[in-house]
């Protein structure tokens, strides 16, 4: 079947399986493998893009569902100020190891800046409490988008 839908502000339409994912479709059928596939069941948050502005596991999404919707993804990030300021706090706060989750976590923070420019550390770990880390133990991620926020 074919899915037509906005992906990083490009017009696509994309030949998926009837029971392919979102995250299959971005992936296999687009190429954008920037979204990263950890659990395959709605744990992990590393598949985290953001639909209709909206952070979703799109391990969990049906392509089929996304038919005239928008999905932006961490390849979507250009070089505004919000997405700069969250690359470099980012790198400047330790924040990333691995880097596996990454991708979802700032997808997480891209949805979190939008809708609270100074967010809490409390907001902040609310936010990111679908993204699993196993490197970090959170606390450099959360100085991350906290000094993000004061960058945007
Ligand atoms: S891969 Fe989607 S939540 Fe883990
Ligand atoms: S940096 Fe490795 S999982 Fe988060």
């Amino acid at each position: 079947m074919k899915v037509g839908l906005t992906v990083n502000g490009v017009e696509r339409n994309v030949d998926v399986s009837s029971s392919a994912t979102l995250v299959e479709l971005l992936r296999e059928g687009l190429g954008l493998t920037g979204t990263k596939v950890g659990c395959g069941r709605g744990e992990c948050g590393a598949c985290t893009v953001l639909l209709d502005g909206e952070p979703v596991n799109s391990c969990l999404v049906f392509a089929a569902q996304c038919e005239g919707r928008e999905v932006l993804t961490i390849e979507g990030l250009g070089a505004d100020r919000r997405s700069e300021a969250i690359r470099k706090a980012f790198i400047e706060a330790g924040a990333v190891q691995c880097g596996f989750c990454t991708p979802g976590m700032i997808m997480s923070t891209v949805a979190l800046l939008r809708r609270k420019r100074h967010p809490t550390r409390d907001e902040i770990a609310e936010a990111i409490s679908g993204n699993l880390c196993r490197c970090t133990g959170y606390v450099k991620i959360i100085d991350a988008i906290e000094k993000a926020s004061r960058g945007v």
